[in-house]
C-alpha cells in the first residue's frame, strides 16, 4: 500500500483501522520500529525528558527538533513521521509558525508537524494548512502548557475539550492528539470529529494510540504513568549487559581471540 501519508489515516478511520504510533528520535530506533509496522513515527518534544535529561520539555529547541527528525526521516521507509514544534516556536505570530514548520519540513523529510493547544491554536493551525503544511493537532493534557495547567494532570473538563477538538479538526488538522482525559470524554471526540483521534492516556475508543517508545521498552525508568504498558524491560536487559561487559573487561576475557585480529 506504500507510504503512510495523512489522509490515509482518515481513510483508516472510516473503516475502522486503528492507527499505531510511536515516538522516535533517531534513525535506528525508527527503523525497527518502521519494520515493525508502526504506522506513525512522532518525533516528539519528550525528547526533552527521555533523551535530554530534562524535567520538562520546554528546553528543546527547533534546532535539536531539526536535527533528530532529519535522522527519524531517514529510518523510516513506510510511516508517517511527524515533528513536533518545540515550545516557543509556533506561539509568538502565525508568521513565526509558518516559519518554524517550513524549517522542519524542507530540513527534514519529516511530512508533517505536531503543535498543541485547542482553540486557541485554530487560527495557526488555519494559516499552516493553507500554507501546505499538514498539521497534528493535541489536546488535552499539553506538556507545553505544564506551568499553566499546575502539573500532568489529568483533564476533565468535558465541555472544553470537546470544543477544542471540534476547533482543531475545523481548522485543518489531519489527526488529533488526545493525551490524559477520560476515556467516556475520548470516546465522545472521537465518534463527533471527523479526523482520527490518536489517545495516550485516553482509553481504547480512540482511533489510534501512542506511547513514549523508551517508556513502551522501559528503558525510560524516570515515573511510569497509569497509561504505559511496558512491553519490554530494556533498562534492566541494558543494564545486566553493560555490567556482564564490565566483569569480562576486568577479567580480561573480553575480547578473546575470535574477536582479535591476528
Ligand atoms: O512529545 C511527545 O512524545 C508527544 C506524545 C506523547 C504525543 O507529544
Ligand atoms: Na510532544
Amino acid at each position: 500500500e506504500g507510504p503512510v501519508t495523512p489522509p490515509m489515516l482518515s481513510t483508516w478511520k472510516r473503516a475502522g483501522r486503528r492507527i499505531s504510533a510511536l515516538t522516535a528520535y533517531d534513525f535506528t530506533m525508527a527503523r525497527l520500529l518502521d519494520q515493525a509496522g508502526i504506522d506513525l513515527l512522532l518525533v516528539g518534544d519528550s525528547m526533552g525528558t527521555v533523551v535530554q535529561g530534562h524535567p520538562t520539555t520546554l528546553k528543546v529547541t527547533l534546532d535539536q527538533m531539526i536535527y533528530h527528525a532529519e535522522q527519524v526521516a531517514r529510518g523510516a521507509s513506510r510511516a508517517l513521521v511527524v515533528g513536533d514544534l518545540p515550545f516557543g516556536t509556533y506561539h509568538e505570530s502565525i508568521g513565526q509558525a509558518v516559519r518554524s514548520s517550513c524549517r522542519l519540513l524542507k530540513e527534514t523529510d519529516c511530512q508533517a508537524v505536531k503543535l498543541e493547544g485547542g482553540r486557541r491554536m485554530a487560527g495557526t493551525i488555519r494559516a499552516l494548512v493553507e500554507a501546505d503544511v499538514p498539521v497534528m493537532g493535541h489536546v488535552g493534557l499539553t506538556p507545553q502548557s505544564v506551568r499553566h495547567l499546575g502539573g500532568y494532570k489529568v483533564q476533565r473538563d468535558a465541555d472544553a475539550l470537546l470544543a477544542d477538538a471540534a476547533a482543531v479538526a475545523e481548522a485543518g488538522a489531519f489527526a488529533l492528539v488526545l493525551e490524559c482525559i477520560p476515556s467516556e470524554v475520548a470516546s465522545r471526540i472521537t465518534a463527533e470529529v471527523p479526523i482520527p483521534t490518536i489517545g495516550i492516556g485516553a482509553g481504547p475508543a480512540c482511533d489510534g494510540q501512542v506511547i513514549v517508545t523508551p517508556d513502551l521498552l522501559g528503558l525510560f525508568e524516570g515515573f511510569r504513568p497509569r497509561f504505559v504498558r511496558r512491553y519490554a524491560e530494556l533498562g534492566r536487559i541494558t543494564r545486566e549487559a553493560a555490567s556482564r561487559y564490565a566483569e569480562d573487561v576486568r577479567a580480561g576475557d573480553f575480547p578473546g581471540p575470535s574477536e582479535s585480529y591476528s
